[in-house]
């Protein structure tokens, strides 16, 4: 039986299926929730719960404590409700934010090509459209084992129904070496779902923008990038992409020709240990040596912990405004 859900602030109930998490019934009615990982990793979902009761699920002691849980405090991502709730959400709910519905889709490969070290490109064009916003995920659901790994399309929210993913393999990973990287062919049909997430650009911002990624994490920001200049959202763009060696880096072309025609954007890839003609060292340290302050600057960020948490404190240390920093840490795909 269907529990219904209501948020403090919001008009009227959505009901949450068995099985079903609190964020994820919430994004399918349409329902804005603050949410980042949906994996019960980062805690930008946490709700306090004001009525009812939740089972917290797999939820983890280090993002919600056994105080925070006896508090009355819950992950919407992990809770599923033991009757009707009623609950808050503890972050800005950003009530102004678009929204698009969380939906499940099929689509057919399209492409699924090598374009860097141990590193895929998957084109997926969808049965139906799926409306997105630059920088948002979608869920890859892993034939036979119904387990979702999660991607951030590369492709601006123009291209509704051609949805490009970064994918690097994992050793022994179930959705990489076992399928993206071993079976998976073109032709293909998958299912996905989506989209997730509330990382990127959606509406025009006055500052000039840097954005920092380190590997796979170009994804999301090849998006924002092909966004914001085709919808002129940010004065400038300077995109840093870090790597270990050249091997590491793709769409170096790509991002070479849009450098070349239009002067808003800026293009750094950087090595971190291999010595070529263009910038070495970590891409941070790139960053620091580049900008004397990045006051009235943006920064979004998307790599592994490591980076993004070096990133944060360089910018700030260059004095960027922590309310303008946006990161999107994403957990390594096996
Ligand atoms: Fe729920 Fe990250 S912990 S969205």
């Amino acid at each position: 039986m269907d529990r219904m859900v209501t948020v403090s602030g919001q008009d009227g109930a959505f009901p949450v299926a068995p099985g079903t998490s609190v964020l994820e019934a919430a994004l399918r009615a349409n329902r804005w929730l603050p949410h980042a990982c949906s994996q019960g990793t980062c805690g930008t979902c946490k709700i306090r719960v004001l009525s009812g009761e939740v089972d917290h699920g797999a939820a983890d002691e280090t993002i919600l404590s056994a105080d925070e849980r006896s508090s009355g405090l819950a992950l919407a991502c992990q809770s599923k409700p033991h009757g009707d709730l009623a609950i808050a959400p503890v972050n800005d709910a950003d009530p102004g934010r678009p929204m698009h519905p969380l939906r499940d889709y099929t689509g057919t490969v399209r492409e699924l090509s090598d374009i860097a070290r141990q590193t895929r490109r998957l084109v997926v064009e969808l049965d139906e459209p799926m409306e997105f916003d630059a920088g948002q995920y979608a869920e890859l659901i892993v034939p036979g084992s119904g387990v979702a790994r999660q991607y951030s399309m590369a492709n601006p929210p123009s291209e509704q129904r051609l949805l490009e993913f970064h994918v690097r393999n994992t050793a022994g990973g179930l959705a990489t070496e076992g399928w993206i990287f071993d079976s998976l062919a073109v032709g293909d049909r998958i299912d996905l779902r989506g989209p997730l997430g509330q990382f990127g650009v959606v509406e025009a911002r006055e500052e000039p923008a840097i954005l920092i990624g380190g590997g796979t994490g170009l994804a999301p920001l090849k998006s924002i990038v092909r966004h914001a200049l085709d919808h002129d959202l940010l004065p400038a763009i300077h995109l840093y992409h870090g790597g270990r060696r050249e091997a590491d880096l793709y769409d170096v072309e790509c991002f070479r020709a849009m450098e070349a025609t239009d002067s808003r954007f800026h293009y750094h890839p950087v090595l971190s240990e291999e010595n070529w003609d263009g910038a070495t060292g970590m891409v941070t340290d790139a960053v620091l040596g580049d900008f004397a302050s990045c006051r009235g600057h943006s920064g979004y960020l998307c790599g592994p912990p490591a980076m993004v948490v070096a990133a944060v404190k360089a910018l700030k240390r260059r004095r960027m405004s922590p309310r303008l920093i946006f990161k999107e840490e994403f957990t390594v795909n096996a």
